[in-house]
């Protein structure tokens, strides 16, 4: 069988790239709808929107983003539903939109794999999918019309080249993301192939969130005693890792250098303070951007298969300004 995996490629490794429509134009959805079917009241398009959950700054940022741009005064009736990281509950909800005869689904993923049945019965149902943020995995032929997020492996490889150039012989800890999740296997993808299995002496998910990253750092700090850098696939995770460092009596940035994806404020504050050492950048707010891919889908107008959110990296040089001047 094919597998379907969509992922992300050939992007410059300075990350400040503009968002790109990457491959061919694809067709919205199908067959062109006539302009009484519209499943919303009042010509609004209805969206089932299927969040993964609340785990990390970035998600919070994220569903904000969603929300505000996804509004009766863009054209937008939402149904927003928050699977609290748990795939089963996704799976729920996408079934419910089905039932509603949603006009679109829009969806963030929380891992990969274990979406073919239900993205069949969505294919059957004839309802064009926005996917958002993280990746599938499925043997399902064209499982969605468009997909919008970040280039998770080049981030990866954005965070391995800043160790590479600036701490060669560093011993690293990976605190691993959602294990299965886009973001954990093209970050770690990323990462690994630029700083060398030889050089990682350990790895654990903190499942993206603060007390799981805090709890595997701790675990980490007794099992690999010679470790210096800590990889973490989020802020938030990163931010954990701070305290289980502090807490055994060590100086994170200094004794335990750390390097995190996001850039949220909390992540950069910690950066401005000394206490993480790189940040790669993974913009959530996107939403305008979800909302103008929904009505050209709906509206059966031509979609890039792919848009590329606009990334950048920090290291300790960043200015207060620059921090309170951030949206998240
Ligand atoms: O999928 C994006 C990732 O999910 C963010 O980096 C992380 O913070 C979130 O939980």
């Amino acid at each position: 069988m094919v597998s379907n995996k969509m992922r992300t490629r050939g992007l410059t490794a300075t990350m400040a790239v503009l968002a790109l429509g990457l491959a061919a134009c694809s067709s919205g959805g199908g067959d062109e709808k006539p302009a009484d079917d519209n499943k919303g009241g009042d010509d609004l398009i209805s969206v089932g929107f299927s969040q993964l959950g609340a785990e990390s700054g970035w998600r919070t940022a994220n569903t904000e983003s969603v929300k505000a741009s996804l509004t009766e005064e863009n054209g937008i009736e939402l149904n927003f539903v928050d699977a609290q990281q748990k795939q089963e509950n996704q799976i729920k909800a996408l079934r419910d939109f089905i039932d509603q005869g949603v006009d679109v689904i829009a969806f963030s993923p929380v891992v990969e794999t274990g979406w073919d049945e239900v993205l069949q019965e969505i294919k059957d149902a004839d309802i064009p999918v926005v996917l958002v943020d993280r990746t599938v995995d499925t043997t399902v032929e064209d499982p969605y019309v468009t997909w919008i997020g970040a280039d998770f492996k080049q981030e990866g490889t954005t965070a391995g080249e800043w160790v590479k150039a600036n701490v060669p012989d560093a011993k690293i800890f990976e605190l691993q993301g959602t294990l299965g999740s886009g973001a954990q296997v093209d970050r770690e993808e990323g990462f690994d192939a630029v700083v060398g299995a030889e050089n990682i002496v350990g790895k654990a998910s903190g499942n993206f969130t603060r007390a799981e990253g805090k709890a595997a750092m701790e675990a980490a700090l007794q099992a690999y005693p010679d470790m210096n850098l800590v990889f973490a696939h989020n802020d938030d995770m990163g931010l954990g890792a701070i305290e289980a460092i502090t807490d055994a009596g060590k100086v994170p940035g200094k004794d335990i250098k750390i390097v995190t994806i996001d850039g949220v404020r909390d992540g950069l504050q910690a950066l401005k303070d000394g206490k993480f050492n790189y940040v790669v950048e993974c913009n959530p707010v996107f939403g305008d951007q979800i909302v103008d891919a929904i009505k050209k889908v709906h509206n059966g107008e031509d979609v890039p298969k792919e848009t590329i959110v606009v990334d950048k990296a920090f290291d300790q040089t960043i200015t207060q300004e620059e921090i309170d001047a951030r949206l998240y």
